[in-house]
């Protein structure tokens, strides 16, 4: 049987919103990528190509709202930057191995996008992990009470 959630807001703000919606974008990608690569599959190269500017553009977006909003922020409230650090260093690679898929489009070379999609899919997976593992996580018991101002500024409130 479904009991209906009923949330206060009291309840709401315990939440945890950073990860929540995080989270949420990671999914919003990984499927957009999901269907590059499918149209990748069928050669339907026009398809292909759509689709993973979209993808593109919906990663390029996230890594800008991390690196500008939510890793700054977290480095001063912690004064650790240890952390992003590392996860600003994966966006660099991700965004080298994106680029690299994105020419194997252009050029319609299946196998090629393949094998870098493979790649691209264990980096991109292994930095997720780490991110909704630890950093969110962390940065919801950090900005408890900044979370909705902080996501509100990086476009996903
Ligand atoms: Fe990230
Ligand atoms: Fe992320």
């Amino acid at each position: 049987m479904l009991y209906p959630l009923i949330f206060n807001t009291e309840m709401q703000s315990a939440m945890p919103k950073i990860t929540d919606v995080m989270t949420h974008d990671h999914k919003r990608c990984d499927e957009i990528f999901a269907q590059a690569e499918e149209a990748v599959t069928q050669e339907d190269w026009e398809k292909a190509a759509t689709l993973f500017k979209e993808f593109e553009d919906a990663v390029e977006h996230h890594f800008i709202m991390e690196e500008t909003v939510l890793f700054p922020a977290y480095t001063a409230k912690t004064n650790l930057s240890s952390v992003t650090d590392a996860l600003m260093q994966d966006h660099m690679q991700l965004r080298i191995i994106i680029f690299e898929a994105g020419e194997s489009i252009k050029a319609k070379d299946q196998e090629q996008f393949l094998g870098q999609s493979e790649t691209l899919l264990m980096m991109q997976q292994q930095h997720n992990k780490k991110e909704e593992r630890k950093l969110y996580t962390m940065a919801d018991s950090a900005f408890r009470v900044e979370a909705d101002e902080m996501l509100a500024k990086m476009g996903m409130a």
